[in-house]
């Protein structure tokens, strides 16, 4: 279905559109980029060209390889100059109507064999299908940001999507040299939906006052072998992203206790200090301003990283458990996409069931929330005896 030869098309020329121009047109694809906004277009073009010299730099590609990228985007203003594509991925504002919209109007432009993706984080790719006359053409296609750098693709089918296109979909990214996983169509796929209680327990514990944020952090990566803690990733996300992800997965999985998103977070959302970027978070990032210290309590650490990472196993525990993937996957996909030290399942079978099974329990006694419930899988695997990956 698709070659080196094949036209990639890219609708949105932001943050992700912009990555993923880059890492098709750097695998030698022709690629042809679209936005509805001139000077976005420009400002990508200009930010492009600043990657590929900082690459150069680096000795990472050399200078014929950046001309040969800069000349294989073209930059475009009007939708209809897609109608050469093969494939059309699109990176537009994560809005069902308006993406909708835009999917039933290139639909008529490109030729019937051509293949739409969308890299949406939280909409299902089956709702986004509806859009077009052959869903069976119709796929999810998910980078994680930046684009060019995380190696980790989420290739989910639709209800709809013919097999043909998939596994055309999963060849391609792989010849791009990503990782791809396949995913169900559910809320937040693999990624975005098993790294919730990374964010959640974390804050959980903040707001019990447990520990404060700098402990947290400092057992998550001291302890827990984590790049980043819970708190200063979220500042590095932006709360208007990671709040609105954590929301969007609990609306969608019909107001579940375990995803439920946590009051801290949306104060700080609601007051506009979304990280990082705005200046200050849940940490003060403005020029003299005190980094918190951590208690560096052992016993309180160990607390801390085992109530999280036992979380995390039970949420890719239910992934497994629901066919959201395959466990290889599941652990694929949080070492690729998210960084984590290991993958989640080879830790369950790592640390022992029995374990697991015992912090969740502690904690649904305790609170009696069904936020703790224990996942079914990990109860089977208990009475057989076997593990995530030993039998
Ligand atoms: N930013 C992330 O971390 C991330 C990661 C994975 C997936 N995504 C998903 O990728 C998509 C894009 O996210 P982003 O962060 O790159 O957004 P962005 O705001 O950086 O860029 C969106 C671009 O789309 C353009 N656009 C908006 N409406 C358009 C339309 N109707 N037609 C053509 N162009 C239009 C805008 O002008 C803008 O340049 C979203 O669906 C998002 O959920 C984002």
């Amino acid at each position: 279905m698709f070659s080196k030869n094949s036209i990639i098309g890219v609708i949105g020329s932001g943050a992700m559109g912009s990555g993923i121009a880059q890492v098709a047109a750097s695998a030698g694809h022709s690629v042809i980029i679209y936005d509805n906004n001139e000077k976005a277009l420009e400002k990508a073009q200009q930010q492009l060209t600043k990657s590929l010299n900082g690459l150069v730099e680096k000795n990472k590609i050399t200078a014929e390889k950046k001309e040969a990228i800069l000349k294989a985007i073209q930059f475009i203003h009007k939708l209809p100059d897609l109608a050469t594509c093969d494939l059309v991925i699109e990176a537009i504002v994560e809005n069902l109507e308006i993406k909708k919209t835009v999917f039933a109007d290139l639909e008529n432009i490109l030729a019937k064999q051509a293949v739409i993706a969308s890299n949406t984080s939280s909409l299902s790719i089956t709702a986004l299908g509806a859009a077009v006359k052959n869903p069976g053409h119709f796929i999810g296609i998910h980078f994680f940001n930046p684009a060019t750098l995380m190696p980790l693709v989420e290739i989910i089918p639709g209800i709809a999507t013919n097999s043909e296109v998939v596994d055309a979909c999963k060849s391609l990214i792989d010849s791009w040299g990503k990782t791809t996983v396949m995913a169900k169509d559910t809320p937040g796929f693999i990624v975005n939906r098993v790294a919730r209680p990374f964010y959640s327990e974390a804050l959980r514990i903040y707001e019990e006052g447990l520990a404060d944020i700098a402990t947290i952090d400092w057992a998550m990566k001291d302890i827990g072998g984590f790049r980043m803690g819970p708190f200063e990733l979220m500042d590095l996300i932006g709360h208007d992203v990671n709040y609105v992800v954590t929301e969007t997965v609990w609306k969608q999985f019909y107001f579940d206790p375990k995803f439920k998103p946590a009051l801290a977070q949306k104060r700080l959302l609601e007051g506009g200090f979304l990280g990082k970027k705005s200046g200050s978070g849940f940490y003060d990032y403005r020029g003299g301003a005190l980094k918190p210290e951590a208690v560096k309590d052992e016993i309180l650490g160990k607390m801390i990283v085992n109530r999280i990472l036992c979380m995390l196993i039970n949420e890719a525990a239910d992934a497994l458990y629901y066919q959201i993937a395959s466990a290889e996957d599941i652990d694929l996909a949080m070492t690729k996409g998210v960084n984590y030290p290991k993958g989640l399942l080879k830790w369950a079978d790592e640390l022992g069931l029995a374990h697991v099974a015992n912090t969740l329990k502690s904690l649904h006694d305790f609170y009696e929330e069904d936020r703790y419930r224990l996942s079914p899988l990990i109860k089977k695997h208990r009475v057989s005896g076997n593990g995530f990956y030993h039998v």
